[in-house]
């Protein structure tokens, strides 16, 4: 049973695949942490717990030290009792005081996983069931209750929390923090590695020892941002890509976030991850419910290379759906860096024409198609097709397309108001803005208050029109700015700073209708690039674009980073032309289309301005991407090389799950002199069979060969080369 209560120890124990997480029932009622780890099978851990340490802090017992607050490891640590650790909850309660006491109540055991209202979550799948524990806690004094929720996952070292705060009493409570999990690990000689960047060179990993006192990374944008990611792994000061200890967490979040360390006074270190309670608040009627969005936590003995590839599981089998998660997706081209503004139906249909003799099979309308927007100064809010643009519309293109043998995918950036666009003249008000202040403009364009529903009403009646109006495919939802002076004029004061997360609660509901109402659309996610690359949205979309840089050779860093939580077959990657818009870097169109096979694939070009060699290059790149693509959606991923510890090359391989056939590409970034080739070790073989290269089948190689002593890599020419290695076992 993967979860079980020892009523005698009172030692609630959650078992994943090779891993546990336990809690106890302290003295005072208090939901301790035990362990979180590999399996252990004592029924009796309490002494980790070490209540014997002379603490000079308040203690709830008086002299009886069994509950030193300041000492306890807590699942669920409040603001107010001597917990002077961060705390995961506090209150602004009758009379304005801040103090709450949560203690043990009840709990039962759930087999699968109830979903989070109104929150995306992982979910319990056929092929990869889950059992979930509820805890309930009270405030007796502030009338209060916290149901923590823990589901443990079998097939993967994975565990989810999150809780649900609910108002037992008569009268209002502000809450003015809840996060969604606290986690004490009784050690603190981890490094703490986050994934951090900005426009264009999103999830660049950092990684440091942790010291004394706070260390976290966080949003208070309105989204998961590009500055930091959701994420964060503890590991091991010797854990590396394939040994040693790692603990990696992410928020099924896409909004503002906090995920934060401290080591405190006896060298333990305390974990926290939620929703970021700057300026956030949220008034709990009598009876009502706040529900905390999802933390995923992950165990790995086996680096990080373990911890990526148990998130990848958990997140191609138990977050992503729809029909597209599980096929190969049509490869597309996006006119975005082919035509920017500048396009009417004759330029795309002469890059469609191009395109659908080489193999390509979707066209996405980008930025531009609407309104009378011409550069990104206008027309936001107004969704309709610009018919000097377009006419005919969508319904003429996609029958174009279709005689083509082609899809047709559009843009849309439905959070955002130009104030040049009727909707704006119509409904100023519905920007989100602060009356009496100037509003900040960025990218020249404001944010929609999407926590009024009739704003996502009216939005969601004009994309219906057009998604009615032709056979649309495939949508890129875009989100291209942060929030600034947050007031929404549908809130009252008390209420002010529930409109972050009321927002981010709203671009779900409209995700969730997209999603319900087109199942067939195949939908992309993208915020300026990669600002939103987190796991709530990858709960609506399979895909999401990872970055506007597009240069081969930056996205395998971005690339890098992105890989040390999410799947592969959600990171959205085109071949682009060289000089690179982003870098100006020239890379050979090779190492483009190898860098993008890591990905969703795709173009983001015009076919039509290559040369030829190019041009004959992309039915061979689409070939390998339909021969190969089933190993990047559901084979193992192993990052061979390390870009930011040698610069000079980089390889990636996909295993399949039965050991059967790998492929592993090897990037030479910049070319050594006197260095003829390069020893290259693989990974997650099969040590007893035999396999062989398909360029050159006479030559076997044991799994053993190809993994403990590596294969020679040479041959290539210049910087910004690669090469596509398949193996095959006999
Ligand atoms: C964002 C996206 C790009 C493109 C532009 C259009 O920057 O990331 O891919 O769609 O918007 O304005």
């Amino acid at each position: 049973m993967p979860i079980s209560f020892n009523e005698k120890t009172r030692q609630f124990r959650l078992s994943a695949l090779s891993s546990d997480y336990i809690m106890t029932i302290a003295p005072g009622g208090y939901l301790a942490h035990v362990w979180l780890g590999e399996h252990i099978p004592d029924d009796d851990l309490s002494y980790l717990l070490r209540l014997d340490e002379p603490p000079f802090t308040p203690e709830s017992n008086d002299r009886d030290r069994s509950s030193y607050m300041d000492v306890l490891p807590a699942e669920f640590p409040c603001f107010g009792v001597g917990d002077y650790r961060e705390h995961a909850l506090s209150i602004c309660g009758e009379g304005g005081t801040s103090t709450c006491d949560m203690v043990y109540k009840s709990h039962r055991i759930i087999d699968g996983k109830p979903p989070l209202e109104g929150l995306p979550a992982t979910f319990a799948a056929d092929n990869s069931p889950c059992s979930t524990l509820e805890v309930t806690l009270e405030d007796k004094a502030a009338q209060l209750e916290a149901v923590l929720l823990y589901t443990v996952f079998e097939n993967v070292n994975a565990f989810t929390r999150s809780v649900r705060i609910r108002n037992t009493g008569d009268k209002p409570c502000t809450l003015t923090r809840v996060y969604s999990a606290c986690i004490d690990l009784d050690r603190s000689d981890y490094d703490m590695i986050t994934l951090n960047g900005s426009w264009a060179r999103e999830r660049i990993p950092d990684r440091c020892r942790l010291h004394h006192g706070k260390q976290s990374v966080d949003s208070v944008r309105g989204t998961s941002s590009h500055q930091h990611n959701p994420f964060t792994a503890l590991c091991s000061h010797n854990a590396d890509e394939d040994t040693g200890e790692v603990l990696g967490f992410n928020l099924v979040y896409s909004g503002s976030f906090v995920s934060l360390a401290e080591v405190d006074q006896h060298e333990r270190t305390r974990y926290v991850i939620g929703i970021n309670d700057t300026d956030f608040s949220w008034e709990l009627v009598p009876g009502g419910e706040f529900t905390a969005p999802e933390a995923v936590i992950v165990y790995s003995d086996k680096g990080l290379g373990g911890m990526s590839r148990a998130f990848h599981y958990l997140y191609r089998n138990n977050l992503i759906r729809g029909k597209y998660r599980d096929i190969r997706r049509p490869v597309l081209i996006n006119n975005w860096e082919a035509t920017y503004f500048d396009f009417n139906t004759e330029k795309l249909l002469g890059i469609a024409r191009q395109a659908s003799e080489l193999g390509i099979e979707l066209l996405v309308v980008d930025d531009g198609w609407f309104g009378h927007r011409s550069s990104d100064n206008s027309s936001l809010g107004d969704w309709i097709v610009n018919e000097e643009k377009l006419p005919g519309g969508f319904a003429y293109l996609s029958g174009e397309l279709k005689k083509l043998g082609m899809k047709l995918g559009v843009w849309f950036e439905p959070e955002m108001i130009s104030p040049d666009s009727r909707l704006y003249r119509e409904h100023p008000d519905w920007a989100i803005q602060v009356p009496g202040r100037r509003l900040t403009m960025s990218r020249e364009q404001y944010v929609l208050d999407y926590s009024r529903p009739e704003v996502r009403e009216h939005i969601w009646g004009m994309m219906k029109n057009v998604l009615d109006s032709a056979d649309i495919s495939y949508i890129k939802w875009d989100m291209n700015r942060q929030i600034t002076e947050a007031g929404s004029a549908a809130l009252p004061p008390g209420r002010q700073k529930e409109l972050w997360h009321r927002y981010v609660l709203g671009v779900y509901d409209m995700m969730n209708r997209l999603t319900t109402e087109y199942p067939d659309i195949l939908l992309e996610n993208c915020s300026g690039g990669g600002a939103r690359f987190d796991p709530g949205m990858l709960y609506y979309s399979p895909q999401i674009w990872c970055s506007d840089d597009t240069d081969a050779a930056e996205r395998l860093k971005i690339q890098y980073g992105t890989s040390l939580c999410y799947p592969c077959s959600s990171i959205g990657a085109h071949v682009s032309v060289c000089p690179n818009h982003t870098v100006g870097r020239n890379t050979s169109f090779t190492m483009r289309g190898h860098a993008a096979l890591a990905g969703t694939f795709g173009y983001e070009l015009d076919p039509t301005r290559l040369s030829d060699e190019e041009r004959a290059a992309i039915p061979e790149q689409i070939e390998d991407f339909r021969r190969f693509n089933h190993l990047v959606r559901n084979g193992d991923y192993y990052r061979i090389g390390n870009i930011f510890s040698d610069n000079t090359w980089d390889c990636y391989e996909f295993a399949a799950a039965d050991r059967s056939e790998a492929i592993a590409v090897y990037f030479q970034v910049l070319a050594r002199p006197n260095y003829a080739s390069r020893r290259v070790r693989l990974k997650g073989l099969d040590q007893a069979a035999y396999y062989y290269e398909e360029s050159a089948p006479e030559k076997l190689y044991s799994g053993a060969a190809l993994m403990s002593c590596g294969i020679n890599i040479g041959g290539l020419w210049g910087d910004y080369q690669s090469r596509l290695l398949h193996f095959i076992s006999k």
